[in-house]
This record gives structure tokens, C-alpha cells and sequence, in this order.
């Protein structure tokens, strides 16, 4: 069998770079190399392409020092829509090298450019397959505004809420801490667009209220505002169909907080206490059977293509009511969606090869 061609994209301009990094040592250290020839392409924090090495040591997570694309100068060029289909690299002296005929892209990226659609429609003017979200889905699912548009709308459950722009908090701050005070006693204050909890604040009997817009306007002029859903935080992992089926739902998995108010940023990268991802969760066949399905519903709601995680409040009367989808959830091989496929029964290997194959194979 010929071997394919993949491009692992990683690094980023976003506040995930680091994570991105790390999810690729984990590919790279992973991904069937008697099914792929694999070129690793590092986007620096500055947006170059650059070349990486592929050596999946030097991307591993390490707390003292996190992972990173540094700029060595060289400049990948991606092939143009009319020609072949050959990478090629220029060094810093100019001289130009082909590195292989793509095949597909798996992008790594989360956050800004990488997981929002940009990169997407990048590859789609380019006429570059690639791996994992498209266009819309990315958009929409970037966005907690219109991820609670389109699941409202195919008959999801969503946290009631509002979205407050920032001229309108600016204007009449008054009318908008009333309108807060409908949504209950606790609410969460959290920018519409940002990731892995930055901004993201717990606000009980409007105290700290505007502190929690401040925070938030920091990183959008977007803002939702839920009412608190008490329940238990349950993630299902959701792969596209093969061969036009439908798309495919992991058993869950549980964030379980044991001393900490709610998932944010400490607790999820900064090895803070009190979080614990426990994979397959303790649910039962019933809970687990109505998880895939809303699971499912939720991925074809955002027309999703390729993956997601797809996360859940599970109230103590058992409802199920959607937080948000993430289209290029946490990666590495300890990361929930992982974690969720393994316990269904792939390895990570076995994972890294469906979701090139869904691109490929779709
Ligand atoms: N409406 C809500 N009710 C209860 N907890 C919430 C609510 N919204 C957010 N949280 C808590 O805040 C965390 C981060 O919020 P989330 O909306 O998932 O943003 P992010 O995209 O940063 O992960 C969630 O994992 C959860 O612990
Ligand atoms: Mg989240």
C-alpha cells in the first residue's frame, strides 16, 4: 500500500500554542507510520509555517517548560490550487525543497485561526484536504452566542441566558445587572469566544458582578451570561461517519471536581488540585444511550464534520443540557477525547488513523 502524506499542523497564534505543541508530541509519537508518511508543520506565535523536526520528545508536556514552535527560519509553501500537490520548504538562504505531494492536513490548533475556521477556509481556497472541523462548524461552535442558536433550534437544551455586547453593558448597566438577576441567584459570566475558562467567572448574589463583566470584556466584546446548571459535567466524543454513515458517539467521560467551584483554567492545564477526568464515567446504560444520541443531534445541529467533544450538564433529575462543543478538543493521549475513544475501544493510534481517514475517506 502506498503510503499517505500528512501534514500535522500545530503550534498556533493562540493562547493554546503550548497545548497544540503538546498535542502534537503525542501524534507524532503515535500516528501509524507504516500507513503515513508524516511531515510536522509548526505554525510560530507569530504565524510563520515553519518545518519542525520530527521528534516527538522535544514536544512533551513538561510544566518547567511547555512546549513550543520557535522560529529556525525556514517557510513552508503550501501548494497552489492549479499545480501539484507538492510541499515545499525554503530555507533561510532562499533554496527551495519538496518535501512530498499532500495528501491531507490534520490541524492541531485550537482557538484563534486555528479552530474558529480561518485555517479551514485557508485549506479550502488552497484546495488542501484536511482533517477535522470545516468552516461552519468551527465558526458556530468558536462562538457560545450561535452554538446556543443552533442547538436551541434543532431541539437542544441550552443554560437559559443572556448575550450582553459591550456598548449595551457600557450604556445602561443598570437594566443588564436586572436582567441578571432573572437568571438566579448564581450565573456564569463568560466571553463568548474565548477557551480553556480565560474569563470565565462564578458570580453569586450579583456580588462581584461587574468585576466578572470586566474580566470578561478583557477578552470580547461579547458576553453570555447563564444561569448556573447544577449537575455533573459529562463529555461525550464524537467522531464522523465512514463511508456516508452517521456520525459516531464515544462512551462519556466525567470532569469531576472535587474541591474546586467550577473547571477553569488552573484546574484544567495548570495541574491545580481538586479535578479529576474519570473515563468511562459512572453512568448508566440508559444515561449513556440518551448521552450518544443528544451527542450526535448536537455534532449534526452545528453541521459538524470530522470531531467534537461535545460537553454536558447532567442535572440530578437527569436532564441533559449542552454547555458547548469544542471541534478540536484537548489531543493529547491524557486528554478527555482520547480518553473517551480508548475506553470505546480504539487505541489513541487507532484514533489518530479515523480521523485522517474521515478527511480521506469521508
Ligand atoms: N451555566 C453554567 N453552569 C454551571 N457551570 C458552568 C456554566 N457555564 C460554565 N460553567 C463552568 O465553567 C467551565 C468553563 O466554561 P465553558 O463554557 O466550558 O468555557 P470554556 O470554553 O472556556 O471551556 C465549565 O467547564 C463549567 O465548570
Ligand atoms: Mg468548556
Amino acid at each position: 500500500m502506498d503510503k499517505q502524506t500528512v501534514v500535522v499542523l500545530f503550534g498556533g497564534r493562540s493562547s493554546e500554542h503550548s497545548i497544540s505543541s503538546a498535542t502534537a508530541g503525542g501524534v507524532l509519537a503515535a500516528i501509524d507510520r507504516e500507513r503515513y508518511a508524516v511531515i510536522p508543520v509548526g505554525i510560530t506565535r507569530d504565524g510563520a509555517f515553519v518545518l519542525e523536526q520530527d521528534e516527538p520528545a522535544r514536544f512533551a508536556l513538561d510544566a518547567a517548560k511547555m512546549p513550543e514552535v520557535v522560529d529556525n527560519g525556514t517557510r513552508v509553501r503550501w501548494p497552489e490550487p492549479d499545480g501539484d500537490r507538492m510541499l515545499r520548504v525554503a530555507a533561510p538562504d532562499g533554496s527551495t525543497t519538496d518535501l512530498g505531494e499532500v495528501d491531507v492536513v490534520l490541524p492541531l490548533l485550537h482557538g484563534l485561526h486555528g479552530e474558529d475556521g480561518a485555517i479551514q477556509g485557508f485549506f479550502d481556497v488552497l484546495e488542501v484536504p484536511y482533517a477535522g472541523g470545516g468552516i461552519l462548524d468551527s465558526a458556530v461552535c468558536l462562538d457560545k452566542h450561535f452554538t446556543k442558536l443552533a442547538l436551541s433550534a434543532a431541539g437542544i437544551a441550552v443554560a437559559p441566558g443572556i448575550t450582553v455586547r459591550r456598548h449595551a453593558w457600557e450604556a445602561d448597566p443598570e437594566n443588564i445587572r436586572a436582567e441578571v438577576r432573572e437568571l438566579g441567584p448564581v450565573v456564569f459570566v463568560k466571553p463568548a469566544t474565548a477557551g480553556s475558562s480565560v474569563g470565565v467567572s462564578r458570580v453569586e448574589d450579583g456580588e462581584r458582578l461587574d468585576e466578572a463583566f470586566r474580566i470578561a470584556f478583557a477578552e470580547d466584546d461579547k458576553v453570555l451570561v447563564e444561569t448556573r446548571i447544577a449537575g455533573r459535567e459529562i463529555e461525550v466524543g464524537v467522531l464522523a461517519g465512514r463511508d456516508g454513515g452517521r456520525a459516531r458517539a464515544s462512551l462519556p467521560g466525567e470532569v469531576v471536581l472535587t474541591s474546586r467551584s467550577f473547571y477553569d483554567f488552573e484546574g484544567k492545564y495548570l495541574g491545580g488540585e481538586g479535578v479529576e477526568i474519570v473515563c468511562p464515567a459512572d453512568v448508566d446504560d440508559d444515561l449513556i444511550a440518551r448521552l450518544q444520541d443528544a451527542a450526535v443531534r448536537a455534532f449534526e445541529a452545528v453541521d459538524g464534520r470530522g470531531l467534537a467533544r461535545v460537553d454536558f450538564f447532567v442535572t440530578a433529575d437527569g436532564e441533559l443540557i449542552v454547555n458547548e462543543l469544542n471541534t478540536m478538543p484537548g489531543f493529547t493521549p491524557f486528554s478527555m477525547f482520547p480518553k473517551c475513544w480508548i475506553a470505546s475501544g480504539l487505541t489513541y493510534s487507532d484514533l489518530i488513523t479515523e480521523l485522517i481517514e474521515t478527511a480521506l475517506c469521508p
